[in-house]
């Protein structure tokens, strides 16, 4: 992990970062001596997270959006849940404050520019997207506006945020993006497919990505987690039938993922994950593989 820092510190950018696998990324990073640019949607969340690594850490709750979810920039000492967009001052905290916190929703037209100026305002070199919106329904029970949704957070805000971070970052100083996808994006199952075409997008994006940064000194690896065990997978409320699939704890999934940043163009969280994806790419034909993920998918969701 020190190796990472050494690489692209001093700043870490993850998006997604107060609950789940995007906590896991943000402590782990912070632990290893990164500095951290933390953004979500959820302010109250990233405010008990700040805690949590820094103990003590300020803020003024009065202009607070009342439901903690709308968009605003938070940052250590101020808080602001409207003007978000007026410049990467609103993001300095406390002069010593390891910590910057972008209270916004990654749907939002404007979210990548709106990262852009926090990585810029401290010349950030590691970006780690992680939110993804993600719901279990048939494909024609969602409303035209959840459509919209996965696209605008999993697809639209990343693809920008990452093609404005390459371009302004200077040739021959290394920087890392970490994306994460899903073992669904591989082997698309019922039930999640604009989630899984989504995730799709991500990985090509990371491949492509991968060999064609690689002059500019920018490393570029997609993980595809399989099923971890976060507040968001809990809210689906699977039921397990005789084969329980391997869940992976949030934290294992940010540490191998941290491990493969720069190495591999796509990796794969979790051992058996990765042993059940080789004989279902690699070895059954996809006809087959495609009805086994079916089948899986049904016991845990109908
Ligand atoms: N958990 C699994 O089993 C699993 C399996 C495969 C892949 N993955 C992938 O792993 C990543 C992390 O998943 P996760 O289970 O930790 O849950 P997640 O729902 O992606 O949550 C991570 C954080 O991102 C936030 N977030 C979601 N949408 C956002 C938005 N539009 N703007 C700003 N912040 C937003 C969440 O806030 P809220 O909670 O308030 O929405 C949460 O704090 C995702 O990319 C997911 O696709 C997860």
């Amino acid at each position: 992990m020190h190796e990472l820092l050494k690489r692209y510190g001093e700043w870490a950018l993850v998006a997604g970062a107060a609950e789940g696998i995007g906590e896991a990324f943000t402590i782990q990073l912070f632990q290893a001596g990164f500095n951290v640019i933390l953004v979500d949607i959820n302010a109250q969340a990233l405010k008990n997270l700040a805690e949590k690594l820094e103990p003590g850490f300020a803020m003024i709750p009065q202009q607070q959006p009342e439901s903690g979810k709308e968009a605003g920039i938070v940052s250590s000492g101020k808080i602001s849940g409207e003007d978000r967009a007026t410049g990467p001052d609103q993001l300095r905290g406390s002069v010593d404050s390891r910590i910057k916190i972008l209270c916004l929703d990654l749907a939002s037209t404007d979210a990548a520019s709106v990262c852009m100026e926090a990585i810029r305002s401290v010349q950030c070199r590691f970006l780690v997207y992680v939110a993804a919106f993600s719901k279990v329904t048939a494909f024609t029970d969602l409303a035209p506006a959840e459509v919209d949704r996965f696209i605008e957070t999993n697809n639209r805000t990343l693809i920008h945020l990452v093609h404005q971070f390459a371009n302004e970052q200077q040739n021959g100083i290394r920087s890392g993006i970490l994306l994460i996808s899903s073992l669904a994006g591989l082997i698309g199952p019922p039930m999640v497919a604009t989630y899984a075409a989504t995730k799709g997008f991500i990985i090509l994006l990371a491949e492509s990505l991968h060999q064609e940064m690689k002059q500019k000194g920018i490393d570029v690896t997609a993980c595809c987690a399989g099923v971890t065990e976060t507040p968001m997978f809990l809210s689906t409320r699977p039921k397990y039938g005789l084969f329980k699939p391997q869940i992976q704890k949030p934290e294992a999934v940010a540490d191998f993922a941290l491990k493969m940043v720069g190495r591999k163009a796509i990796c794969i969280s979790g051992r058996s994950n990765r042993v059940a994806y080789f004989l279902l790419t690699r070895i059954l034909p996809r006809k087959i593989s495609g009805k086994l993920v079916a089948r899986n998918m049904t016991t845990l969701y109908l």
